[in-house]
């Protein structure tokens, strides 16, 4: 006759350890998967994000290259041209503006709000995640003003590129900015999943 004691711990207890063991083991891989799901679906939106700014600015400076003249038509046949070939499976990307130059970029429903509160309070410069409508996710980042850009949005803008701007967006409001100033936000809505 074996003791209580050695019989529950080979018996029962034991079968009852290796059941926790197991779910403790699928708990984890669940998680790990979970995980490793979001860091995917990260990492797929951060790609095109990263992609299209890089986009952009290699746009900017090829333009440039050519005269900032030159690059004015550039930005305005390319960058736009950019956000929609990056906008595919599922993504959308955009920039918008609170100070338009091409009211082509005016703010979807959901950026508009976010953008007043990046302009009400102009410490706050934090990357915002929000959930949409549709089960859609959206990400929205702040664009600050480098000295770069004020030869075409800043205060004081050579003649040539005034007039070159005024003739193609006789509406722009984009000007007038100064480095660091918030000069609008990057935009992306995406589906969670299906990467
Ligand atoms: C060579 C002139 C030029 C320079 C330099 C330039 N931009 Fe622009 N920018 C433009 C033009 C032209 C457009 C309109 C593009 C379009 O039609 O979509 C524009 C549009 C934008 C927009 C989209 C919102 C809107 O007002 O239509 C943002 C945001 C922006 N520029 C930010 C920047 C930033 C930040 C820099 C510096 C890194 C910069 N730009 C440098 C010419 C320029």
């Amino acid at each position: 006759m074996i003791p209580f004691w050695l019989w529950a711990f080979n018996g029962p207890f034991n079968i009852m350890n290796s059941t926790i063991l197991k779910l403790l083991l699928v708990c984890s891989f669940l998680i790990a998967c979970t995980d490793s799901a979001e860091l995917q679906e990260n990492s797929r939106a951060q790609k095109v994000l990263l992609q299209y700014k890089q986009d952009l600015k290699s746009a900017l400076s090829l333009g440039m290259n050519e005269g900032f003249v030159e690059a004015v038509s550039v930005c305005r046949v390319k960058a736009p041209k950019i956000a929609s070939e990056l906008s595919q499976g599922g993504i959308r990307v955009g920039r918008t503006s609170h100070r338009l130059r091409n009211p082509d970029n005016a703010a979807p429903d959901w950026v508009e709000p976010i953008l007043r509160e990046y302009i009400e309070d102009l410490t706050t410069r934090e990357p915002r995640h929000i959930q949409l409508k549709g089960n859609r996710l959206g990400y929205v980042e702040p664009i600050i003003l480098q000295p770069i850009c004020t030869a075409c949005h800043g205060e004081v803008i050579a003649d040539a590129i005034a007039d070159q701007i005024k003739t193609l967006y006789p509406d722009d409001r984009a000007v007038g900015f100064k480095p660091g100033d918030l000069r609008g936000v990057i935009w992306m809505d995406y589906p969670p999943g299906d990467l």
